[in-house]
């Protein structure tokens, strides 16, 4: 899947943000092109999606509302109904009504917003207000929405507590391909089996042969924490393929319970140097 990534940051912060919010989604498979809605010299009439099949639109706000130079250029916008995440960013004063115009002109553009996100940066005159963010607390923040689980919400919904159900793919079986299991399982056939995948009007065509099935090479597996909301796993990244695991358990040396004190059964002794098989 391709983003058109659509930013407005003269001083750097708006840049800054998008990148810490779309950190995770290079790792599910998703490329992006940039354009820089500030660039004197762009050409912003008429601005495509080109090969886009979902937009970023990040943009600071002046005064509480979207810049005038951003909101005539995106007038130019072609979006063709494709998926749209809004991220305004501002100085840690307040951002008013700049998200929901916004919004607004992201709707009167043909996109389709399905999630907004407000974020504090440094601001650009008064440099006390919002001092060195985004920091590293407002990336992890940024970061955890952005990658708000595999394949991006766009299609399935699934959060990080209701996720699935999924079908893993095992070596040797064949699966019927659809438009909505696609995103879950396009990684695996492109990135990890090495086939190019297309969607075309009329279908799907795998290493340029028209086709509804796939039969998938390796085994996969679901590797999942057990604290579920502390744990960055397959919920956000997807199957890992059987060439990407590089050991196994031998044996538990140590096991501690984390909720008890070291008189009051801290050291689980009845699991210690147990084999695993
Ligand atoms: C002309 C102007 C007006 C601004 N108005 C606001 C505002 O109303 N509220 C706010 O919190 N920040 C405001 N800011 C701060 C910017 O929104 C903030 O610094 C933003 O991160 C700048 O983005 P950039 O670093 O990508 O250029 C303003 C900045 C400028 C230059």
């Amino acid at each position: 899947m391709n983003i058109l990534r659509l930013i407005f940051s003269p001083t750097g912060g708006t840049q800054r943000a998008a990148d810490d919010l779309c950190a995770p989604w290079a790792a599910q498979g998703l490329s992006r092109r940039d354009v820089d809605l500030t660039d004197p010299d762009g050409s912003f009439d008429p601005l495509p999606l080109g090969d886009a099949e979902g937009v970023l639109i990040a943009i600071p706000s002046y005064g509480g509302r979207v810049p005038a130079l951003a909101v005539q250029r995106l007038a130019h916008l072609q979006g063709g109904g494709a998926p749209c995440v809004l991220l305004c960013t501002y100085g840690n004063r307040a951002y008013d009504d700049t998200l929901l115009e916004m919004a607004d002109l992201a709707a009167q553009q043909g996109l389709n917003v399905i999630a907004a996100v407000a974020a504090a940066t440094e601001h650009s005159i008064v440099r006390r207000f919002g001092a060195g963010r985004p920091d590293a607390q407002d990336a992890r923040e940024l970061a955890a929405y952005g990658g708000d689980v595999y394949p991006l919400n766009l299609y399935t919904r699934w959060t990080r507590d209701d996720y699935g159900p999924v079908w893993i793919p095992a070596k040797g079986a064949t699966i019927t391909l659809t438009e909505d299991n696609l995103p879950i399982y396009s990684r695996c056939i492109e990135a990890y089996e090495g086939n190019t995948l297309e969607q075309r009007e009329d279908g799907i065509y795998i290493n340029g042969q028209k086709t509804d099935t796939y039969t998938f090479r390796m085994d996969y597996y679901w590797m999942m924490g057990d604290n579920r909301h502390n744990s960055l796993d397959s919920r956000y990244w997807g199957f890992v393929p059987e060439d990407h695991v590089v050991g196994k358990p031998l044996v538990v040396w140590l096991s501690l319970d984390k909720d008890r004190g070291w008189l009051d059964g801290k050291i689980r002794w009845s699991r210690l140097f147990k084999w695993v098989g």
